[in-house]
C-alpha cells in the first residue's frame, strides 16, 4: 500500500520518460567527471624530487651510480641522469660491469652508459631525467 502510494506520488512529479532522461544524463555526467578527474590526475602530478649530495656524486669516478629509481653517469665531466625503468616493460635496469653497459634482467635489452639503445626488445633510449646541479649536490625530478 505504501509502495503504491509512493508510485502514485512520484507519477505526479515526473513520468518514466523524464526519470530515464535524468538518469541517463546523470550517468553521462558522472562518467565525464570521472574521466576528467583521472585525466587531471595523470597530467597534474608533480615530479618527485630526489637530492643526491656531492659526497655521493664522488662515487661516479668509479662508474655509474644506481639509485632506487635513477641511474647517474658521468660522461666527459657532465652528470647524466636516467630513469632506472626499462623502456620496454619497466623492469629495473642493472649495470653490467663486464660489458660496461646498462642491461635489463627481464628480456635482455642493453644500453650504453650514455643511455643509447643497443639491443633487445626495448627499441628506444633510456629516459633522461631533469637535473638541477648546485654546490651541494644535484636534484633529480623523477616522474610519479
Ligand atoms: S622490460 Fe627490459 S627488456 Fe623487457
Amino acid at each position: 500500500m505504501f509502495c503504491r502510494a509512493l508510485a502514485r506520488h512520484r507519477g505526479k512529479l515526473m513520468n518514466r520518460r523524464s526519470f530515464l532522461k535524468i538518469l541517463t544524463l546523470g550517468s553521462f555526467a558522472a562518467l565525464g567527471l570521472a574521466s576528467l578527474r583521472s585525466l587531471f590526475h595523470l597530467t597534474s602530478r608533480p615530479p618527485r624530487l630526489v637530492f643526491i649530495p656531492s659526497n655521493e656524486l664522488e662515487k661516479l669516478k668509479n662508474g655509474p651510480l644506481f639509485g632506487e629509481d635513477y641511474i647517474l653517469v658521468k660522461v666527459s665531466g657532465e652528470v647524466l641522469a636516467f630513469s632506472r625503468k626499462c623502456p620496454h616493460l619497466g623492469c629495473k635496469l642493472n649495470f653490467d660491469p663486464v660489458q660496461n653497459l646498462i642491461s635489463c634482467p627481464c628480456h635482455g635489452s642493453k644500453f650504453t652508459l650514455q643511455g643509447k639503445y643497443i639491443s633487445g626488445p626495448a627499441k628506444k633510449d633510456l629516459s633522461r631525467l631533469n637535473t638541477k646541479p648546485s654546490d651541494k649536490g644535484i636534484s633529480l625530478a623523477l616522474p610519479t
